[in-house]
């Protein structure tokens, strides 16, 4: 019986499975001496090779990506309090001071958030720099316009007089703000981390998998979560092809799950630092605030847990040439040498093809 069983599993594995490209990484044979993926039809497999020095690895089609000459310098990258060598490496309407990115004083005229200095908000009911709101006052209607380590917590969108700055990861489950979905989100101002709509939308206990992570599954009805919180709710996350030879696929981490907590409890210690409180209301969660003022060893290890946390299932079974092709920023913090770029966000659409 055990044995039909096993078998019906692995034949029904081959067929799904096969919707998921694989890769293997190789060496010799590719097409052209710039390529770094391409797929052999005979064999269907994409092969892929790292491309050398400065070069990275852009997709020209899902089947088809060539080594590039990476532009190494973007200018005005760097928030009001991140380091810089010359005004072209500042935002907007900064400049640079003493190698640190200084934006407009108080009560100037602003056109955007980046344009203030640290400590300060684009006012929107007259476009002015003006301090951001301390933690417990009203008026806020987003993130930015409270301190840096505290968010919106939001019961209105159209009166910023009944929100409030709330310091993050304060609120205990089953507090309530608006904008959580059915499916819950990551929400920082909850101590859990995590918020759902159960009917109200609140802080709740995060969900953690059923199954022992890695995960292996064939679409997201196999990502479940342990039933969590009073009403004992289920949730789910995505099943994703793995950047493997087998075509296999994992779920992705639910934000109880122990290696998405190992990041979590990263972010927490940002937000606690007073590092956190050294740059531009936008730049509280930019790579450009936490190099310039976390330690080299500290970012890299922010980086490595983030990027393991948020690709999971891409990453799990991959090997290091598939990573240093996909996720140069990861595989940088896992050698020596130092990344740059934005974190936080636009990490979900990174992928291959
Ligand atoms: C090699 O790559 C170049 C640049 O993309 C392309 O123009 C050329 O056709 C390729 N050659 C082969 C043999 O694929
Ligand atoms: C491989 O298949 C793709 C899509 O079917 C096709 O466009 C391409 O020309 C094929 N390449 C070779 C080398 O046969
Ligand atoms: C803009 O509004 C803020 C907040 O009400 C106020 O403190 C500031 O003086 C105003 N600035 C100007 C130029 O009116
Ligand atoms: C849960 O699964 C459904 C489909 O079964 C999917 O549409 C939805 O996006 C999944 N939820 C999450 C949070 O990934």
């Amino acid at each position: 019986m055990l044995g039909v069983k096993i078998l019906f599993i692995a034949l029904a594995s081959r067929t799904v499975f096969a919707t998921c490209p694989s890769y293997q990484c190789e060496i010799k044979g590719f097409p052209n001496q710039s390529t770094c993926l391409y797929l052999d039809n005979s064999t269907n497999i994409n092969y892929v090779r790292p491309c050398k020095d400065n070069y990275a690895c852009v997709s020209i089609s899902s089947t088809f990506s060539e080594c590039q000459y990476q532009s190494p310098y973007t200018p005005n990258t760097q928030v009001a309090g991140a380091s810089c060598s010359y005004d072209q490496d500042c935002v907007s309407t900064n400049t640079c001071v003493n190698k640190i990115c200084k934006g407009k004083p108080i009560y100037s005229n602003c056109l955007s958030h980046l344009d203030c200095d640290v400590g300060l908000y684009c006012y929107p009911g007259n476009m002015t720099c003006v301090n951001q709101l301390k933690k417990g006052y009203i008026g806020c209607m987003e993130d930015a316009h409270c301190v840096n380590d505290a968010g919106c917590q939001v019961f209105s969108s159209s009166n910023p007089q009944n929100n409030v700055c709330t310091e993050y990861f304060s609120l205990a489950d089953y507090e309530v703000m608006i904008g959580c979905s059915q499916s819950g989100d990551i929400n920082y101002l909850c101590k859990s981390g995590f918020c759902a709509n159960v009917g109200t939308s609140v802080c709740h206990p995060a969900p953690e998998s059923a199954k022992t992570t890695p995960v292996i599954c064939l679409k997201d009805s196999y990502c479940l979560s342990k039933p969590i919180g009073a009403s004992g709710m289920i949730f789910n996350t995505t099943c994703n092809c793995g950047f493997n030879d087998r075509s296999e696929m994992f779920c992705s981490l639910f934000p109880g799950d122990s290696v998405y907590n190992e990041y979590d409890s990263m972010v927490r210690d940002w937000i606690e630092s007073d590092d956190i409180l050294k740059c531009n209301t936008y730049g509280r969660f930019g790579a450009g605030c936490m190099k310039t003022h976390w330690s080299s060893s500290k970012y890299k290890e922010f980086t490595r847990k983030m990027y393991k946390a948020y690709n999971y299932a891409q990453i799990i079974t991959t090997d290091d040439c598939m990573i240093e092709i996909s996720f140069p920023e990861y595989f940088k913090a896992l050698d020596t040498s130092s990344g740059a770029g934005f974190i936080f966000a636009a990490l979900l659409g990174l992928s291959l093809v």
